[in-house]
């Protein structure tokens, strides 16, 4: 091998370290039976890694650290504000933008404003509070993923894309007229970390300005989709991330981020809007319920650390890393016997339960099943996707009808882990796939109506 294709290493070194914990197999039995077996509800004291979320669990630079000490905390019209606003308004150039403390705010802010009761929100796959906040609007959401979506084992390159026949269809149908916004998520969170290619954003955006529907991007991971693009889409192989990500945030009319993810920090959100009189009435929700319009919920310090991010975030040694950092991890999974969905996104992986686990009916949960096995014998925390999040329940909690596939997420907090974390996860992950029938079902104890996964308390089978 020449030293030119020798992968290089992070793009940066460890100062800071905060410890972490390991327990017994004993301590983690009664860490998630106390938990009532819901990894939402278990304390990261009891957690030795921890996939939950790749949101707000990023660390943080030396660089973003000085910025936010310069932090100026005045109510209104702080200097951070204006550095942090310069800085999106370079990357976006929308030429509204509204902070908020995080995603699901600007959700609120944006849809009880955009949104009225009756319409429907079309989207490539709308994020768990995403849907949740379009539903309290009074709007219906309606995911339409593209065919390839379907096909966990494909290597298709852009299988976070939208369905552009099908969206025509909804658009020119009986339902046409009901659209009341188009919202395109990217990276694709709901399904499997997926892209979204320039050229189905192009489409989204030509077939929004003829059917008069606002476009608006759920861009909390730009970056990572840019990085995606550049890597697979034929054209853009001499774009930087940056240039590919404000190609995207041009092509809609607006957007929210959680900036909890490609902003690099541990809180954030934002609105980037066109339209004048929705940047007023947004405005006015955002000073009644979030805070000045130059704060947002947000310390001048956030917004200090979020001015820097923002541009630590696009670096391409950066992105190459953390891309080739999950892309490690999901061979070693594979290597041990785990299918993921492939291709391997960036933020995180989808690990395959249903197939691991054929013993086990969705209504015994086996994405649940997984995760809770990978807390149990390593005290590692995870995420289920399958039918207890997305499964159709009856009134006693039985699934009436299942997820389309039983997977468990394996988020990736940016700059957090080493190799050697990663090596013990696909280690842990190894040892259940050479006895996965041992593994137990659950069943559900009881639930909330809405956002149920984070709540659900359950108890295993027999
Ligand atoms: N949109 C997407 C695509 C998201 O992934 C998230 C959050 C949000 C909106 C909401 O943002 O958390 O800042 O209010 N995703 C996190 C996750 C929680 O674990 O995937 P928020």
């Amino acid at each position: 091998m020449s030293a030119d294709h020798i992968p290089l290493p992070p793009p940066y070194r460890i100062k800071v370290v905060e410890p972490i914990p390991f327990l017994t197999p004993e301590q983690r039995r009664d860490a998630i039976e106390t938990a009532g077996y819901n990894p939402f509800n278990l304390r990261s004291d009891q957690i030795t890694v921890d996939l939950l979320s790749d949101s707000g669990t990023g660390a943080t630079s030396s660089a973003q650290e000085a910025a936010a000490a310069l932090g100026d905390e005045s109510y209104a019209g702080a200097r951070s504000w204006f550095r942090f606003r310069d800085e999106v308004a370079d990357l976006t150039g929308y030429p509204h933008l509204l902070p908020v403390h995080q995603g699901r705010a600007g959700e609120r802010i944006l849809f009880s404003s955009l949104l009225k009761p009756g319409q429907i929100c079309v989207s490539n796959t709308h994020f768990d509070t995403t849907h949740a906040n379009v539903s309290i609007a009074g709007a219906t959401p309606l995911d339409l993923p593209c065919a390839a979506a379907a096909d966990l084992d494909s290597s298709e390159p852009f299988k976070g894309n939208i369905d552009l026949e099908a969206l025509e269809s909804t658009l020119a149908g009986p339902d046409g007229s009901r659209v009341g916004l188009v919202l395109m998520t990217i990276t694709n969170n709901g399904l499997g970390a997926q892209p979204v290619s320039m050229a189905n954003l192009e489409a989204v955006r030509a077939l929004c300005q003829r059917f008069r529907v606002p476009f608006f991007l759920d861009a909390a991971r730009f970056a990572e989709n840019a990085w995606l693009v550049q890597q697979r889409e034929p054209g853009y192989q001499d774009w930087t991330p940056r240039q590919i990500a404000t190609r995207a945030f041009e092509l809609a009319d607006g957007c929210l981020i959680s900036l909890k993810k490609d902003g690099l920090t541990a809180i954030g959100g934002l609105i980037g809007l066109r339209d004048d009189a929705l940047f007023a009435q947004c405005e006015a929700n955002l000073i009644a319920t979030e805070g000045f319009s130059t704060y947002g919920g947000l310390s001048g310090r956030d917004l200090e650390r979020l001015a820097v991010g923002l541009r630590e975030v696009v670096d391409p040694a950066y992105l190459a890393s953390r891309a080739a950092q999950t892309a490690a991890l999901a061979r070693m999974i594979n290597d041990a016997g785990v299918d993921t969905i492939q291709p391997a996104g960036i933020h995180a992986l989808y690990l395959n339960a249903g197939r691991l686990l054929p013993h086990l009916s969705p209504s015994e949960f086996p994405g649940h099943s997984l995760g809770c096995q990978m807390y149990l014998d390593g005290g590692i925390r995870v995420a289920e996707l399958g039918s207890l999040y997305l499964g159709e329940l009856d009134a006693s909690y039985r699934v009436v009808k299942p997820a389309p596939f039983e997977l468990v997420r394996l988020a990736i907090p940016r700059r957090v882990y080493t190799a050697e974390h990663f090596e013990y996860v696909a280690a842990v992950l190894g040892a259940i796939a050479k006895d996965p029938e041992r593994i137990r079902g659950y069943r559900i104890v009881s639930a909330p109506p809405l956002l149920r996964h984070f709540k659900v308390r359950l108890t295993p089978i027999g």
